[in-house]
């Protein structure tokens, strides 16, 4: 039954999904070249004090760390870079099991491929691109394509 409500609801979704999509650009998760170990009485104040990365840096680089909280013993990233797809392929399906089985990755491979794939690895949207190989970009690979980055 359709309800004066359904536009408002379907508003809803749409703003949504648009922002989750906003939020998560597609392709490969970054790489961690240097992570740090918490030592009792660090902040984020006292790492950037020798690091040179700021705390907004630190809790861009790690997603569920936050300053006011670090544990010690608590490994964090304070330096990442992000490889280039090579190879995108189209998903028939909403599990990324078949592609990956294909190109030989786990779906823990596959995940770390794509930003935009849950742990579970079964949110793939139909017909859009997936990666299945990436350029490891580290400083200074002539990989063209890694170039601007
Ligand atoms: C793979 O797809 C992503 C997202 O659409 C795009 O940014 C990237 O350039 C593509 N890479 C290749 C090699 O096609
Ligand atoms: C997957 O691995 C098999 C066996 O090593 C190999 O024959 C095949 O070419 C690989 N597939 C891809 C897409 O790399």
């Amino acid at each position: 039954m359709l309800t004066s409500t359904t536009p408002v609801a379907l508003l809803c979704l749409f703003l949504w999904g648009m922002s989750l999509s906003s939020v998560k650009a597609d392709g490969p998760r970054p790489t961690c070249f240097e992570t740090y170990k918490i030592s009792q009485g660090d902040t984020c104040s006292t790492i950037y004090a020798w690091s040179g990365i700021t705390p907004s840096q630190i809790e861009s680089l790690n997603p569920d760390v936050q300053c006011n909280s670090l544990t010690p013993g608590q490994f964090v990233c304070l330096g990442s870079y992000t490889p280039a797809c090579t190879l995108n392929v189209t998903a028939t399906e909403t599990s990324c099991v078949p592609i990956a089985t294909f190109y030989n990755l786990t779906t823990a491979d596959f995940y770390g491929l794509n930003n935009n794939v849950d742990s579970a690895c079964d949110n793939l949207l139909i017909g859009n691109p997936y990666c299945v190989s990436i350029a490891d970009c580290f400083y200074g690979n002539t990989n063209p394509y890694c170039n601007g980055d």
